[in-house]
């Protein structure tokens, strides 16, 4: 068993009490290798903010769980030898799918786990998410659940109404099952590709896709005024990117994310943490296409791997600073 204090991590309690009072939300941003990870401290260091590190099942398999522990480890130490001496980071546990996957990373060090039974029926998701509450509360780490559907990439209606998450619902969900956040449904989806063209407007020639339903967000607000707030499928899809990946030979076509605005509005409400995997994805393979392709020769994995990470950590500085507000908060 190994406790996430002794690693030197934090749950999300205090710092989701802290960002639901002032405004903002603390940036989740998904990891799988040691450069999103280099990155993704040196960016919460610069910007002063508190930071979630996030894992998948399928990161989880890819890393390996040990590594993962010695890696959170690594990214506290690291962290105070860039300077921070009290650094705030959180390793957690991205849509978990069973109580099993859910203790075993809190016997690994975890120190908050998300339990996704919004695939569920109702009364099936309030038992699997208060089991595991039950036994994640034994050890002071920190649950998120999830209601209402987001939809796939697949999905031809993603920003469908009847995906949203019922605000009649929470109050009940979250007495029930005892979770310390909730992830909504209102619009978001994973993936590059959020939205259709069709689904969006053309203004000044930008495709803009339609709005999140914020009537929806503040109708939740009102049932548990207070309580923290999660929006998954929160990339952006900076067309810059986009743009340097096909233009050094990819292939990413129509790929529509959740305008910066709207992130920033939702930033300021109970919303107080804020996921994003694809964005560190697209600067990633942007910058490694633009040295394979400008240096053909290099075969050097650094010469690669570094501009990738110092375009990951750019993209992290600017959602912490420009979009979720949560620098300065050390
Ligand atoms: O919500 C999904 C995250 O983007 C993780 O994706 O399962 O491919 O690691 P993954
Ligand atoms: P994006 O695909 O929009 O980055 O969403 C990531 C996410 O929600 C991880 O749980
Ligand atoms: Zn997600």
């Amino acid at each position: 068993m190994v406790n996430y204090k002794d690693l030197g991590l934090v749950n999300t309690r205090e710092m989701f009490a802290k960002a639901v009072k002032g405004g903002y939300a603390i940036p989740a941003f998904n990891f799988n290798t040691m450069e999103q990870m280099q990155a993704i401290v040196q960016a919460a260091v610069e910007t002063k903010s508190p930071v979630i590190m996030q894992v998948s099942k399928g990161a989880r398999n890819y890393a390996n769980a040990t590594i993962l522990r010695y890696m959170a480890q690594g990214a506290v130490e690291y962290a105070k030898e860039l300077g921070c001496p009290n650094p705030q980071i959180v390793l957690h546990l991205d849509h978990g799918d069973s109580f099993e996957l859910c203790k075993n990373c809190i016997d690994m060090g975890f120190s908050s786990v998300m339990i996704d039974g919004s695939s569920l029926p109702y009364d099936e998701n309030v038992a699997l998410t208060k089991k595991v509450v039950d036994y994640a509360h034994q050890h002071d780490v920190t649950v998120e659940g999830e209601l209402g559907v987001l939809a796939g990439v697949e999905d031809e209606v993603c920003a469908a109404e009847s995906h949203y998450t019922k605000p009649e619902e929470v109050e009940d969900f979250v007495s029930k099952t005892g979770v310390d956040s909730l992830a909504i449904s209102i619009g978001t989806s994973h993936g590059a590709h959020k939205f259709t063209p069709e689904q969006c407007t053309l203004v000044n020639g930008v495709l803009v896709p339609p709005p999140l339903a914020f009537d929806v967000l503040h109708e939740i607000e009102e049932k548990l005024p207070g309580f923290p707030i999660v929006l998954h499928g929160s990339s952006s899809v900076p067309q810059d990117e986009v743009a340097t990946i096909n233009k050094f030979g990819g292939k990413l076509e129509a790929a529509i994310g959740i305008p910066e605005e709207q992130l920033r509005e939702a930033a300021k409400s109970a919303v107080c943490k804020i996921n994003i995997d694809s964005d560190s994805r697209l600067a990633m393979t942007a910058a490694v296409r633009q040295v394979f392709a400008e240096k053909p020769a290099e075969f050097d994995p650094r010469k690669y791997l570094g501009p990738a990470r110092d375009n990951m950590k750019k993209m992290y500085e600017h959602k912490i600073i420009n979009v979720l507000g949560s620098n300065d908060k050390l």
